[in-house]
């Protein structure tokens, strides 16, 4: 095997992560000891290197809630209104662990009919109901089974049947007490309301045995508030959109650009970092030094790297531009180092030994889309094809996206004509990131504890003292390396 590194340097060959293979190393440590500890930006540390995409099918504010609580970050994505986008930056931050902040609401005037709908789409029962059927209004009543299973007549209005007699507990009771409570009560639901009786939350019996604590999880040091990541673009609109994500308490801003080394994104890190200096910025995506250089210059807190890696993207076919990731995350990591900036591999990701071989060339995080689209924390309804279940994944520069308004990112906000640089499908279905990403994670550990590398930092200190040893693969290399001889009659699970 080679010097990775060596290799990266003299080859003026373009390598993508299947090009290539790490050669193990010595194993003097168990797996669980392996520290994932890095940087997502010059302030910001994570526990876990993983981060999830600002995309419209991957993170709004559930997704970025499960990434932070276990220790990675979301980017909340901006294919919307600046309103919309503030609210799920807001409740990111106002999440408390225990707490639903979201329950489904119904109103006096709804069906039994609505409330048995929600069950089979939900699974769970215990509805508050509400004057006007959404939170932040006055509570009067919670819809359980009980009142409902022998009722007949499906248009009988809730009003009619449900439990007015209520346990409630008030705005700002921690969950120990709020469980304490529930206990003590018997009841399934435990609704939280403030001092004008109106519902601001919920506490569910079943969560008291699923909930753990979440000792990785990515929170400020102070309000002990979980962090979150936001996205804008470049564009003079975006100062208000960053305005509104900055009073929610935004902790980092991604400036989006397929291409970022451009005059405008120079101003807008400008802009972010003379008015609002505690926001951390990261700047891309770039795939070279030189794009690097000038934003490493102008003070970019972090940097995104790929371009047209992407599994829905089509940019380098269509723009002719772009580079095999596994060499623009070594070269561009390697400037960013110079600089104590980290990085994120943004694409290409799919598998765990992606993100390992990402970490290896130099990135301090991975950003993943199809990854993650297809688990339940990520925005949109699950679907059936052919008796697989599914969930939409689309690029944000498939004309899909853009009519939805994410054409800025693709440089043709003037342009009547877009030029998509992605395409639409569907992933599988995956679960949920409460069990999914402990998964990746214990995979990421085992992987590094086949290299012999008790830590990322420890990687990356390998990989630039020559250390770090890895094979270029023949394409019979490859597919000797992928699953092979086998008469496949079962999908896989993952
Ligand atoms: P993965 O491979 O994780 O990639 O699905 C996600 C990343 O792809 C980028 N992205 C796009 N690139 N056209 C592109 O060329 C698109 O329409 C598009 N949408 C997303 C983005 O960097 C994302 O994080």
């Amino acid at each position: 095997g080679a010097s990775a590194a060596e290799a990266f340097e003299n080859s003026t060959v373009g390598y993508a992560y299947n090009d290539f293979i790490l050669l193990p190393g010595h194993i003097y440590f168990s797996s669980d000891q392996v520290s994932l500890d890095t940087h997502v930006s010059r302030r910001v540390a994570l526990k876990t290197p993983l981060v999830s995409s600002p995309m419209d099918t991957v993170t709004e504010s559930a997704m970025a809630i499960h990434m932070a609580l276990h220790g990675g970050l979301g980017i909340v994505h901006y294919n919307n209104t600046i309103r919309e986008q503030k609210k799920e930056v807001d409740r990111v931050k106002r999440y408390e662990n225990g707490f639903i902040t979201d329950p489904k609401t119904l109103s006096p005037e709804h069906t039994i009919a609505d409330a048995r709908a929600i069950k089979s789409r939900y699974g769970f029962m215990g509805i508050p109901i509400t004057e006007n059927g959404k939170m932040y209004s006055r509570l009067l009543g919670i819809v359980t089974n009980r009142d409902i299973e022998f009722i007949r007549d499906p248009n009988t209005k809730l009003g009619d049947v449900m439990t007015r007699d209520l346990v409630t507990a008030r705005e700002g009771i921690g969950l120990d007490e709020a469980y304490a409570i529930v206990k003590e009560s018997k009841k399934g639901k435990l609704p939280i309301v403030n001092e004008r009786f109106e519902l601001v939350g919920l506490v569910a019996r079943t969560d008291i045995l699923k909930n753990r604590d979440f000792p990785n999880a990515t929170k400020d040091r102070v309000g002990k508030k979980l962090l979150c990541g936001a996205a804008i673009g470049t564009r003079v609109e975006d100062r208000e959109r960053l305005e509104a994500l900055v009073e929610v308490g935004v902790d980092l801003i991604v400036l989006d650009s397929s291409q970022g080394d451009s005059v405008f994104q120079l101003e807008m890190l400008r802009h972010i970092k003379s008015k609002y200096s505690h926001v951390e910025v990261i700047c891309g995506n770039v795939v070279t030094t030189t794009q690097a250089y000038h934003l490493l210059k102008a003070g970019a807190d972090g940097l995104r790297i790929g371009m047209g890696c992407g599994s829905i993207c089509t940019t380098q076919e269509v723009m002719a531009c772009g580079r095999p990731q596994a060499t623009a995350v070594y070269q561009v990591s390697k400037l960013a180092r110079e600089y104590g900036v980290p990085t994120i591999a943004d694409g290409g990701v799919s598998s765990i030994g992606h993100i390992i071989k990402g970490l290896a060339c130099g990135a301090s995080c991975v950003m993943m889309g199809s990854m993650l689209a297809g688990t339940e924390e990520a925005p949109g309804d699950y679907f059936y094809k052919d008796g697989v279940r599914l969930k939409k994944y689309r690029g944000m520069g498939s004309a899909e996206a853009m009519q939805k308004g994410s054409a800025v990112r693709y440089f043709s906000e003037d342009d009547r004509i877009f030029v998509a640089q992605g395409v639409s499908g569907a992933v599988v279905d995956k679960g949920s990131l409460r069990r999914y990403l402990p998964y990746l994670i214990n995979g990421i550990k085992h992987g590094f504890q086949d290299l012999g590398v008790p830590s990322l930092m420890e990687l990356h200190n390998r990989l630039y003292n020559g250390k770090l040893r890895f094979q270029i693969r023949t394409l019979a290399g490859q597919l000797e390396g992928a699953v092979h001889s086998l008469y496949t009659y079962e999908r896989s699970a993952v």
